[in-house]
């Protein structure tokens, strides 16, 4: 086959614990992943040429080298430099619906699928082990975007240990258009700031990664107990992240205040901010208090659900 499309989901952080420092430079993480039902499409076609080209008509995106899925597929021209003379580069539309520089991986989802697309494009049946360990390679989050569903992720946030899926769990998400926050800059802030308070011995950051697996919400996760996971979630980037960004502690402090909302927290380093609800209806009714509270149109606002997958192939 010539072309694929694949869709590639979102995924939001239930939990986020910082552990400390690495010596690449990157921190020990603990994290729960859940893959959302917020996709973009990505549509990837070999062209018979040299090139690796990037389309997409959002404005936000960039559509050169500093694109994550041009970045992954040039990841693989590199790696099968054999395969790629064979087969000649590709050509990767990008539809746009994840919410862009929000903490949703929406870049890091778009490079898994263009791994994903590229395997089948150049017949190349890599494991999805194999997949994940070359993801890595661009980023911490790709690993977990191939597969997706509900995932305690360690190390700098590829060492992954699937749960059992939540999946049709709904909330509400919602994100300044206009708002970016960097994830280098929360990162590095919440060094300066709580870098003393790391774990620095080896061991012991590797039983606290451990130790995640006992949490509370972990428990909550295995129960399905969207209540109690709701009530457990915690994410350390916000003790940056909100002080700095006003208008963002004041959307978590909106969601909190509503009665249908089981608890809410900022994704990743943000600055989308989710609230856990029972229902799809219950959702349409928090996303429209929102709206009223804040008829700005720079906020966009969905009701949406966690799934159990990662990347799907869509068609042909
Ligand atoms: O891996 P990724 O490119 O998504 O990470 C973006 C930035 O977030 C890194 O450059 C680093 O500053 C920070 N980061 C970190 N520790 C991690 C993951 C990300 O410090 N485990």
């Amino acid at each position: 086959m010539r072309s694929y499309s694949l869709i590639a989901p979102a995924k939001i952080n239930l939990y986020l614990e910082i552990l400390g420092d690495r010596s690449d430079g990157y921190h020990e993480l603990a994290m729960i992943l859940q893959s959302i039902d917020l996709a973009d499409q990505i549509d990837i076609h070999a062209n018979s040429t040299e090139a690796i080209t990037i389309h997409c008509d959002h404005h936000q995106v960039p559509t050169d080298q500093s694109n994550l899925a041009y970045r992954a597929a040039a990841l693989m021209a590199k790696e099968f430099p054999d395969v790629f003379n064979n087969f000649g580069g590709v050509d990767i539309r990008i539809t746009k619906r994840i919410p862009v520089a929000a903490g949703l991986a929406g870049g890091s989802t778009n490079a898994a699928a263009v791994l994903v697309g590229i395997d089948l494009l150049w017949d190349l049946g890599l494991t999805k082990s194999e997949l994940e360990e070359l993801s890595a390679k661009l980023g911490s989050d790709v690993p977990f975007c191939i597969s997706g569903g509900t995932v305690i992720a360690t190390g700098r946030g590829e060492k992954l240990s699937p749960l059992p899926s939540i999946d049709n769990v709904h909330l509400v998400l919602a994100k300044y258009t206009s708002l970016e926050v960097s994830t280098p800059w929360a990162y590095k802030t919440y060094r300066q700031v709580f870098g003393s308070s790391y774990i620095r011995d080896t061991e012991d950051l590797l039983a606290r990664a451990h130790a995640v697996h006992s949490e509370e919400i972990v428990k909550a996760v295995l129960n399905q107990d969207a209540v109690k996971i709701s009530q457990k979630m915690h994410n350390d980037l916000e003790k940056v992240v909100l002080p700095a960004y006003p208008k963002v502690l004041a959307l978590r402090d909106l969601f909190s205040s509503q009665a249908e909302v089981l608890g809410t927290m900022m994704s990743g380093s943000g600055p989308s901010v989710f609230g856990i609800v029972e229902s799809k209806e219950q959702g349409e009714i928090v996303k429209e208090k929102i709206r009223a509270a804040i008829p700005d149109d720079d906020l966009e606002l969905f009701v949406t659900k966690t799934i159990k997958n990662g990347i799907q192939i869509s068609q042909k």
